[in-house]
């Protein structure tokens, strides 16, 4: 990795106008203070992409791609940050000085093989597609499972022949090496030495990574035979337990919802009926990683796996791990029927799914029911299995308010007190007094101001993101008011890397940089966060005034957001939390 100097990165940035530069792929027009365009990183036909000169900033309201002039270079190129300054430097004419560079030979040589890795997987997956047509077998399959040539190229779909050595010779006919093939866990090595194709016989379903490469494959028999499928073996650039099957497509669809099933064919099936949003794991159950992946592009996942016990079962374990996982709305939609996705959609179409999709439940409500059924609540000692069952899943709810609602739903069920409920799952004994059980009322009421909480929370939000962003790019407002703030005004960890990046530059004497304050990120989702921030512009005719008016709010509105959290938390009781929003702290 090249380092180049703060000051050579800045005058790249200064000396190369964003609107020129976005303008050579994008056509804006003016708006307001702005120029808009169509965002050349999604699809769309009205446009959400704007971009402020005066900031030096881009963001699509669509999609959520942000940055500065040298972010735009290296996603609309697709460069490195080294590479998009050396582009932008040379259009600028700016001599860039000689770099030293540390451990570059390491870590460009293992990028170099990860891409050779991926090359060759790409050239396989061609392999198989080119082959389906040489087999009149993998042709009728394609038929019979109603896979026609449009989703067979969406997908990426081939046929991998019945050779021992098809595509391992074709692969070596395009120059590359045993040992790399091997490593893209294309062939397998025999005791006598010899490489043979590890696919043989088998439907090919070619699996992305979430940028688009092409990171391996699941091989389908197209008879009944054993193992069904087979998977490539884990490698330098797959990991069954990292990588989700149709993330590239899920994640560029629009919803902020994925649909979670089992298998390929599912999948497939889903996104053909217009679920774009479907992602499906790789032959394994669903691990924290993958849960960690689906919380980076979704709010909400919607479990629908099979309807058999095994994808029942499965069902239960992925509610567990997402769960503990934590951030994830968590629903399942329930087959009934003894169907997986696939079959369902054949057999009864895309507008009854479309009704039990929109019928899904919530988790929790899920567990009540299918617990619910596989014990007679009539009879106490069912009862006690049933608590013990739910228990398990209660435990892991995180907020005092949903277990209260929660509990009461089996209270009613079963007539076992809430406060019993409650005390099986250990939570809600922390609070000192531990005064009394909610009782309905209570619950009704906390929920209520929690929802006015959490909208009060999201303008809040808002305001901080509007404050920070006026200050950034009005020195003189600036310098009035930045000691009336401080970071614990802030929650959101981008907001407070703002608010302590503004604070240094001050002190400092200098000028505050949009290039300097996303390079303090390194993944994609904060550097279009803080992007998101900075395209904020205030609509007032005095600011001097809205940003005291954002201080205000946020000192007033912040304690009972705290409040609410602190109550969620299980940190303090009702009572206390009913004084503090009274009080207002
Ligand atoms: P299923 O057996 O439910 O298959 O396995 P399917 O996806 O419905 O396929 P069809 O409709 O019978 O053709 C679900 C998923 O589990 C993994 C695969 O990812 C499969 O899509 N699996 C299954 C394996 O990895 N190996 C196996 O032997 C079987
Ligand atoms: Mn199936």
């Amino acid at each position: 990795m090249a380092v180049y100097p703060e000051y050579v990165i800045k005058e790249v940035a200064e000396k190369n106008d964003i609107i020129e530069v976005i303008s050579q792929t994008v056509t804006l027009k003016k708006a307001g203070s702005s120029y808009i365009g169509l965002c050349p990183f999604h699809n769309e036909k009205t446009p959400s992409f704007s971009v402020s000169p005066r900031r030096g900033i881009f963001k699509c309201f669509g999609c959520g791609e942000g940055g500065d002039v040298i972010g735009f270079v290296m996603k609309s190129d697709n460069l490195s940050f080294h590479e998009a300054i050396k582009k932008l430097a040379l259009r600028a004419n700016i001599q860039l000085p000689e770099t030293k560079s540390y451990d570059a030979d390491e870590a460009e040589r293992k990028k170099e093989k990860r891409e050779l890795l991926y090359a060759i997987n790409k050239e396989a997956a061609a392999y198989f597609f080119k082959s389906i047509k040489t087999s009149d077998e993998a042709v009728n399959y394609f038929k019979k499972r109603e896979l026609d040539g449009k989703v067979v190229k969406y997908f990426w779909l081939g046929y991998a022949p019945d050779s021992w050595n098809g595509l391992f010779d074709y692969l070596k006919e395009k120059g590359y090496t045993e040992g790399d093939i091997y490593d893209a866990g294309l062939i397998r090595r025999h005791e006598s030495g010899r490489y043979y194709d590890y696919f043989r016989n088998r439907i090919m379903f070619t699996i992305f990574d979430a940028n688009g490469n092409v990171i391996g494959f699941g091989g389908r028999v197209l008879d009944d035979s054993k193992p069904k499928y087979l998977n490539s073996p884990d490698s330098n650039i797959f990991s069954k337990g990292r990588n989700l099957y149709s993330l590239n497509v899920a994640r560029h669809s629009k919803s902020r919802t994925v649909i979670l099933c089992e298998g390929y064919m599912d999948t497939i099936a889903l996104v053909k009926s217009g679920y774009e949003n479907t992602v499906a794991t790789l032959g394994t159950a669903i691990g924290e990683h993958q849960a960690k992946i689906l919380e980076k592009y979704f709010d909400e996942v919607v479990i629908c796996y099979d309807s058999d016990s095994a994808g029942r079962n499965a069902t239960n374990r992925a509610i567990s791990v997402l769960r503990q996982s934590g951030k994830l709305k968590i629903s399942v939609l329930d087959l009934k029927a003894k169907k997986d996705p696939d079959e369902y959609i054949k057999t009864f179409g895309r507008a009854r799914f479309e009704a039990m999709y929109k019928e899904r439940k919530p988790d929790m409500e899920y567990l009540i029911e299918y617990f619910g059924e596989q014990y007679n609540l009539k009879k106490s000692e069912d009862i006690v299995s049933y608590i013990s069952d739910m228990t398990d899943y209660l435990k892991l709810i995180k907020s005092t308010v949903e277990l209260d609602v929660y509990a009461n739903i089996i209270s009613e069920k079963t007539g076992v007190q809430v406060s019993s409920i409650i005390s099986q799952t250990g939570m809600r004994k922390t609070g000192a007094t531990s005064s009394r059980t909610a009782t309905n009322a209570d619950v009704i009421n906390v929920v209520n101001k929690g929802t006015a909480v959490n909208d009060n929370k999201q303008y809040l939000e808002k305001t901080r993101a509007l404050l920070l962003s006026t200050l950034f790019y009005d020195r003189k407002l600036c310098e009035k008011y930045f000691s009336l703030i401080d970071a614990s005004m802030f929650e959101n960890s981008i907001h407070i890397i703002i608010y302590n990046y503004i604070k240094e530059c001050l002190e400092k004497g200098e000028k505050v940089s949009n290039t300097s304050l996303i390079a303090k990120f390194d993944t994609k989702e904060d550097i279009n966060a803080v992007s998101g921030v900075l395209a904020l512009d205030i609509q007032s005719d005095d600011t001097d005034k809205a940003v005291r008016d954002y201080i205000k709010q946020i000192k007033e509105k912040g304690n009972a957001e705290k409040a609410y959290e602190l109550l969620k938390e299980n940190k303090i009781t009702l009572e206390q939390f009913n004084t503090m929003i009274k009080n207002k702290g």
